[in-house]
């Protein structure tokens, strides 16, 4: 059965040109509950260790310094079918590829800027939400 959460971030670019409240709202109409939200700097190191999983890539250095270089917001979000549902809404990593309508589409410049994270299973939805919050900062 799907799981009913998944993990998002909205990245540095997006935090940057000042669209957390369009995409936040995006977020909420689209059907899900924030559960836990915060506001952060990944240091380097922490950027590597969340990123971790793509180590070997080519683009893995170039990741992990964007990712480190601005502000985030973390979001453990909620709704039925999460992880699959949250990835329709957010479209393709790449924003060329994304179709209309989606965040990445509306708000991403680049495959690297491309505005959002979302986890790609519920596995890793619940490993990356508690990345950022505690037990007490889930409800
Ligand atoms: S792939 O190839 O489509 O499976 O890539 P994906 O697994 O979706 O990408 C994993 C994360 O790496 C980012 N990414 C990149 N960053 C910089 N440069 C390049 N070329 C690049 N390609 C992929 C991508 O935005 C994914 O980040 P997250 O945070 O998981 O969305």
């Amino acid at each position: 059965m799907a799981g009913n959460r998944t993990f998002t971030m909205i990245k540095p670019d997006a935090v940057g040109e000042n669209n957390i409240g369009a995409i936040t709202k995006m977020i909420e109409e689209g059907g899900f509950r924030i559960v836990s939200m915060k506001m952060t700097k990944l240091s380097e190191e922490r950027a590597g260790q969340f990123y971790a999983v793509h180590k070997e890539r080519p683009f893995y250095k170039d990741l992990v310094a964007y990712m480190s270089g601005g502000n985030i917001v973390a979001m453990i979000l909620e709704k039925d079918n999460a992880v699959e549902d949250f990835r329709k809404l957010i479209g393709a990593t790449n924003p060329a590829d994304a179709e209309e309508g989606t965040i990445r589409k509306i708000f991403a410049t680049s495959i690297e800027a491309n505005a959002v994270h979302g986890s790609d299973s519920d596995e890793n939805a619940q490993i990356e939400g508690s990345f950022f919050f505690a037990d007490i900062e889930k409800f």
